[in-house]
């Protein structure tokens, strides 16, 4: 590493993305985007915006914030949307997180424990039950503080659903924890909230310490965008907004404010496509387990799928040489899984059949 380096660059922990490969068309069911295209508004309000690009956005994203608010029925001062959920997250880290302990789960996103690194936090794993599952009472901080004495408590960071395993918890079980643990913030990460499941957002006046992040990546299609919020406590969210103008007043571009305005007013659209996905991801999940394979309960965009008799990275390879990409990860306990996106019904039809064909094949 180069002398020039801060301590801050020393210590990071930097994540990898899923791969990008440019060498020929792949069919991409590694980074969970969403296969269709945004609602035709979105490009509509970015071209009326174009003009005015000499112009700042406002810092305070407020025609976002307000739409955001009344369609999640809060106030806008429980609002804080930003530059994508990474870069919420981000601030989350370092309003609440920096240089105390967190709980959080073995297997997860693993750019909380990149997070963690920069903002040097205590990071205490979790383990997730043999099923992949977690067990809500294993979040209580009451139980891990005599093991850390001279730590001070942060909060909690869960996924729900949970990723890679897609598995949901349900909101008694949510309100299990965020009670349980008053002294610390609860980050729950709605990333995929929308395929199909309750968000917890509506604990948010119950509970002064409950944060909920959630992204327009996903169920509306807008990656490429960069648009993520959170959900909280007036308090929570001053604490956000404080760390977001100590580092850049304007992470929300005009383009991205006004396009994902026109995404959440375009309802129908939204509803239409998580259904489609939400569709397709049941049927592959038939098929897969017809053809022999277990998966997880999977309420995300993407499923989680093992099989007992073929090595998961012996698929993984045969699906790229096949032109599919899809995750296999290292790690422990889950490295003869793959999580695949869910794509377009017509990409997933070519993923079955590939899928199928190579489990023949290893029968023979
Ligand atoms: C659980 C989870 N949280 C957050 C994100 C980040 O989403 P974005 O920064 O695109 O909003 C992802 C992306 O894959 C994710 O899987």
């Amino acid at each position: 590493m180069s002398k020039f380096y801060s301590r801050l660059a020393l210590k990071a922990f930097p994540y990898t993305p899923g791969e990008q490969p440019s060498d020929k068309k792949y069919i991409k069911l590694n980074s969970n985007e969403n296969p269709y295209p945004p609602s035709p508004s979105v490009g509509k309000a970015i071209q009326e915006e174009i003009h005015k690009l000499n112009l700042y956005s406002d810092p305070e994203a407020t025609v976002l914030v307000k739409a955001l608010a009344e369609y999640n029925n809060v106030n806008e001062e429980n609002i804080f949307a930003g530059n994508g959920s990474d870069e919420v997250l981000a601030f989350a880290f370092a309003a609440f997180f920096a240089g105390k302990a967190i709980l959080c789960p073995d297997i997860t996103y693993n750019f909380y424990f990149t997070f963690a690194k920069y903002f040097e936090s205590e990071f205490i794993e979790v383990p997730l039950q043999e099923d992949l599952s977690v067990n809500p009472n294993d979040y209580n901080w009451d139980n891990y503080k005599k093991f850390h004495p001279r730590s001070q408590f942060g909060g909690i960071v869960l996924p729900n659903p949970n990723a890679p395993s897609g598995i949901y918890m349900n909101l008694s079980e949510i309100e299990k924890i965020v009670r349980a643990n008053p002294d610390g913030v609860v980050l729950i990460d709605e990333a995929y909230i929308d395929f199909g499941e309750e968000t917890a957002a509506s604990l948010i006046d119950k509970y002064d310490n409950l944060l909920i992040v959630q992204t327009f990546s996903k169920s509306r299609s807008l990656a490429g965008l960069r648009i993520g919020f959170a959900i909280g406590n007036a308090e929570l969210i001053k604490g956000i907004k404080r760390m977001k103008d100590s580092y850049n007043s304007f992470t929300v571009d005009r383009l991205a404010m006004y396009g994902a305005v026109a995404a959440i007013k375009d309802d129908d659209y939204f509803v239409e496509m998580k259904n489609r996905i939400i569709t397709t991801r049941e049927m592959v999940t038939r098929k897969l387990q017809n053809l022999g394979f277990t998966l997880t309960n999977s309420k995300g965009s993407f499923i989680f799928m093992t099989h007992r008799d073929i090595p998961a990275i012996y698929l993984y390879e045969q699906l790229k040489q096949e032109g599919v990409l899809v995750r296999h990860y290292k790690q422990p306990r889950i490295n003869n899984y793959l999580r695949v996106s869910i794509g377009s019904e017509e990409e997933m039809n070519i993923f079955c059949d590939i899928i199928e064909k190579l489990i023949t094949e290893a029968k023979v």
